[in-house]
Formats: structure tokens, C-alpha cells, sequence
């Protein structure tokens, strides 16, 4: 038996849903996580200040009594998107981040951002404030391999953007690249990218090997193993600009399941076992704290968590469920395909 005590972990890119989905996945997060970044894609998705507000409220409620949970609400950007919303949103405390969608990206982004010249008054306002900006960094274009995207995202929308406004701070999400770790390293200031758990884990062979696997469908898509080693390389390094951000993204079965599955993962119940597996494999269980609970906080200019939780390892593989059910139907958990045996305590 070995035990890790860490500080409370956060998670700075959580999709939450909404309704009974809410209700059905929060425990998972709450349980362990203390805070998270609460992406904003509903249907139709939060776009105000006061459309945060509500949902924060609905979030709140959705806790299971006990659980000390913060969600840190996003607002999403469209073209059309007022700067000064934005801005008493950010004041008031309960505006932490907006959040860039290329339209047609990923589920629901069709309200998205097409022209981000049509952005660039939000934006400005954002680099004053000091507001900082989550991109889905992907573009869209039919002529960029899905392969690539997040590479011609980078070279083409956000290093301009970055030359045209360089105090904005910007999180690019979920980066599943070398070429986005490279990109955030090479930076010098306002750039950091989160990690998600499961792109530590699985390369694209995951999801097309052996038949369609389409709980291993998310985006931006697993990509090839010597990208995954660079996410890897990154997150167990401790620089302080990468940090986890799980893109825990609940779809129902029948909706994975099918001639055209959505994207997503869903990683909540079993995260921690899952980096915990991760860090010790790569002799690093000592950088587990900087990247799930220093590094997050310092980047958004938060404290970090004062409680702590402990992880143990046993001889005993940790049972997690296939599956949950929700309410809103059964949400399949992310297998990692490897049996995990560290356990939160
Ligand atoms: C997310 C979702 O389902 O909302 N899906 C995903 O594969 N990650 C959207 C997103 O973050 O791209
Ligand atoms: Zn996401």
C-alpha cells in the first residue's frame, strides 16, 4: 500500500450539461474535484452574464448536500457577444473565462465564432480586464485533415490573434498535439494549455483498431502515439503552463452509439485513478499535485486549495462502473484499458 496526499485537484475544462444529464454526472466531479471551468455549450448555449448566472444557479443546486463543489462560470463567444456584459460579468466575480468556438468545431458550436474580426471588440476588452480566453483550438475548414486541425488552428487563428492582441491571455484546451505543446512553450507570456486525462492514455489507435470504438471518439480526436508523448512529456513536466482540464463530455449511449456518435469522453469518476497511474508510470508521481492542483489556480489567479485528498495504491484493482445511469440514460465511463489501482481515499 502506498499513499499520495495531494491538495485538492480542480478541473479547468468540465462540460456539466444540464437537467437530469446535471444532475446524474455531478457527484462524480464534486466527490474529488474542488472547483472546475464550466463549459458553457448548452443548448442554446450561455452567452450572457445573466444566462451565467442562471446556470451556476441550477449547477449549484445539483450538488449532493456534503460536497463543497465551486463551478467557475464561462461565458460563450459569438460574433455578436457584448463587451460590456462581459466585463460586469468578469467584476461581479462570476465570469472567469470566455470561451472561443469555431463554429462548427464541436457539439453544439454552430453559435460560434466564423469571422474573428466580428470578436476582436470582446477580445480587447478581455486583454484589459485581464479575462482570459479558453480556445477550442481547431479550425474547421473542409480542406484541413481532421488530423491537423489543431496545427492550422494554431498557425493561422491563434498566433495572429496572439500578435494582434499579445495581453490577452489565452488557455488552449485540450491540447492533443506536439505542435500545441510546442506552441505553448515557445510562448513567453499570457499562453497555457490544459490536458485532458484520457489523451494521456490513448493515441488514435483506440478509436479505429479492432472496430469503430466510439467511446473513444471525443475532439479535438486522439491523435498519433508520438503526440501523445508529448502531452505526457508536458503534463508530468511541472512547468506551470499545463494543467488538467478533463473534457469530461457525458453523451448518452444511444447517441455515442450510432451512424453519426457525438464527441466526447466521459473521465469524472475515474480521473484521478487514471493520473495517478499515469504520473507513477513516468517516475513522476511527485509533479501529480503541480499539474491537477497548482498550476490551474495560479494560471486563473485563484488560491490554490487548502483541503487535501488521498490517493492510495492497492493490491486490489479500484471497481469503477461501465456505465452510469443519469436520468438522462446511461453514459458509458472512459475505460483506460488498464486496470487501475490507485484509489481516492
Ligand atoms: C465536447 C462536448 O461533448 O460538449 N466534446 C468533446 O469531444 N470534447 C465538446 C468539446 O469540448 O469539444
Ligand atoms: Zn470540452
Amino acid at each position: 500500500m502506498q499513499d499520495l496526499v495531494i491538495r485538492r485537484p480542480d478541473d479547468w475544462h468540465l462540460h456539466l450539461r444540464d437537467g437530469d444529464m446535471l444532475k446524474g454526472v455531478i457527484a462524480d466531479t464534486s466527490r474529488h474535484f474542488a472547483r472546475a471551468i464550466i463549459m458553457p455549450n448548452l443548448v442554446p448555449p450561455v452567452v450572457t452574464a445573466a444566462d451565467a448566472a442562471a446556470y451556476r444557479d441550477r449547477i449549484v443546486a445539483a450538488i449532493p448536500a456534503g460536497d463543497r463543489f465551486e463551478p467557475l462560470m464561462t461565458l460563450y463567444l459569438t460574433e455578436g457577444t457584448d463587451p460590456d456584459d462581459v466585463e460586469s460579468g468578469h467584476k461581479s466575480g462570476l465570469v472567469k473565462a470566455v470561451k472561443l468556438y469555431p463554429a462548427g468545431a464541436t457539439t453544439n458550436s454552430n453559435s460560434g465564432v466564423r469571422d474573428i474580426d466580428k470578436a476582436m471588440p470582446v477580445l480587447e476588452r478581455m486583454a484589459k480586464i485581464g479575462l482570459p480566453l479558453c480556445v477550442h483550438g481547431e479550425v474547421t475548414t473542409s480542406d484541413v485533415d481532421i488530423f491537423d486541425r489543431e496545427a492550422a488552428f494554431i498557425a493561422t487563428v491563434l498566433d495572429p490573434l496572439r500578435k494582434r492582441l499579445p495581453e490577452l491571455k489565452v488557455t488552449m484546451e485540450h491540447v492533443t498535439t506536439k505542435d500545441g505543446v510546442d506552441y505553448i512553450k515557445a510562448s513567453k507570456a499570457n499562453l497555457a494549455g490544459s490536458i485532458t486525462t484520457h489523451h494521456l492514455i490513448i493515441n488514435r489507435n483506440a478509436i479505429l483498431v479492432g472496430g469503430i470504438k466510439p467511446h473513444y471518439y471525443c475532439l479535438p480526436v486522439a491523435k498519433r502515439e508520438n503526440h501523445r508523448l508529448a502531452l505526457r512529456a508536458a503534463a508530468i513536466s511541472g512547468d506551470a503552463r499545463f494543467f488538467l482540464g478533463t473534457d469530461s463530455a457525458p453523451h448518452v449511449d444511444p447517441l455515442k452509439e450510432c451512424a453519426c456518435g457525438c464527441a466526447g469522453i466521459y473521465t469524472s469518476i475515474n480521473t484521478m485513478s487514471c493520473l495517478a497511474h499515469v504520473f507513477e508510470e513516468e517516475g513522476a508521481l511527485d509533479k501529480l499535485e503541480a499539474f491537477a492542483s497548482l498550476n490551474g489556480p495560479a494560471w486563473y489567479g485563484l488560491p490554490v486549495n487548502e483541503e487535501t485528498i488521498t490517493l492510495r495504491k492497492q493490491q486490489e484493482a479500484v471497481r469503477y462502473p461501465a456505465k452510469i445511469d443519469t436520468g438522462a440514460g446511461l453514459v458509458t465511463v472512459f475505460d483506460p484499458m488498464f486496470p487501475l489501482r490507485w484509489a481516492v481515499v
